[in-house]
């Protein structure tokens, strides 16, 4: 079994990323999902993480983690994932509430005292991580990895920088210059995971309640790519990072050297993904540039399906 910390902002396409950790087909040992302010608020990112434990029946302790970015303020999308952070389905009010420690805490203690490598998988922006690699620098030794969604060579949410980036840039450059090893799935690749109306009749037909609830995400995050950006079907960014855990060779990957923008008027929070090697920095990144579209498909079915025995 892996070790992973899940850190999130969920999130629509996060709580997909959980469904896959979570799910019987997985091999990943879940030790903490750990929220940050991203999507929304914390708080509401964190009520949503526990109602998505409630709904898989995941006994996985859940940690509030950092309100606002290193430097600047907050920014939110509600735009693209509702006021709750998870509009769309319902789900019941979850029965237990996050743990008293803080995220940043709980990140440090646990890979400090965690006998094998723990694998950070942060699938909102940077903060928490970064916040723990200044706060305990000790720590970088015993992480295996951050398997990471954020960035690409274009952007989402300015012309050049995309949201998990753009919301923290300063937090994203203390992680992408920590030396930590980093697997980044950017916009380059999760904008081939399309869930368009063809995906989601495919999963519209299984009835298990967390494929339902799947389907109903699906539904909004859809409607919201729709309305926003115009076209069809919403890109399941963050479920990326876990699928790889899972199944490392359904993606194509280069190793590049990765530098993230925090001074530019246009170009705040874009990731410099050096593709040609035209700086000679030492390559820090292991950059997903490519995914089997049939594969992942077929994958997140059969994963759909295993809740089916639950
Ligand atoms: C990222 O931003 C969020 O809205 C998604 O959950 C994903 O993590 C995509 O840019
Ligand atoms: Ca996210």
């Amino acid at each position: 079994k892996r070790n992973v910390i899940l850190d999130c902002d969920p999130g629509h396409d996060d709580a997909i990323a959980i469904i896959i950790a979570a799910s019987k087909r997985s091999h990943l040992n879940i030790l903490g999902i750990t929220t940050v302010a991203g999507n929304v608020a914390v708080e509401k990112n964190t009520v949503n993480a526990l109602k998505i434990c409630e709904l898989l029946d995941l006994d996985v302790p859940v940690y509030k983690g950092s309100q606002r970015p290193m430097v600047k303020q907050s920014e939110i999308a509600p735009e693209i994932h509702g006021e709750t952070g998870m509009d769309g389905p319902a789900l019941p009010e979850p029965m237990k509430t996050h743990e008293d420690q803080h995220a940043v805490d709980f990140i440090i203690e646990t890979v400090k005292s965690s006998k094998e490598k723990v694998t950070l998988v942060p699938t909102g922006p940077l903060t928490n991580i970064a916040m723990a690699l200044v706060k305990a620098p000790e720590i970088k030794e015993n992480i295996e990895e951050v398997v990471l969604m954020g960035g690409g060579t274009f952007g989402n949410w300015s012309p050049a920088a995309e949201f998990n980036i753009y919301v923290d840039a300063e937090a994203a450059q203390v992680v992408f210059e920590s030396g930590v090893p980093i697997t980044m799935f950017g916009l380059d690749v999760t904008h081939q995971v399309i869930a368009d109306s063809a995906v989601q009749e495919r999963f519209n037909k299984l009835d298990n309640k967390v494929a339902v609830f799947v389907s109903e995400l699906l539904e909004f995050f859809g409607a919201a790519y729709k309305d926003h950006f115009g076209f069809e079907g919403g890109p399941i960014h963050d479920a990326c990072t876990t699928m790889y855990l899972l199944e490392p060779e359904v993606f194509g990957t280069c190793r590049v050297n990765v530098s993230v923008e925090t001074k530019g008027e246009f170009t705040y929070g874009m990731t410099a993904v050096d593709l040609l090697g035209t700086t000679g920095l030492e390559p820090n990144t292991l950059f997903a540039e490519s995914v089997d579209q049939e594969r992942f498909w077929n994958l997140f079915e059969e994963i759909l399906i295993s809740y089916d025995e639950a």
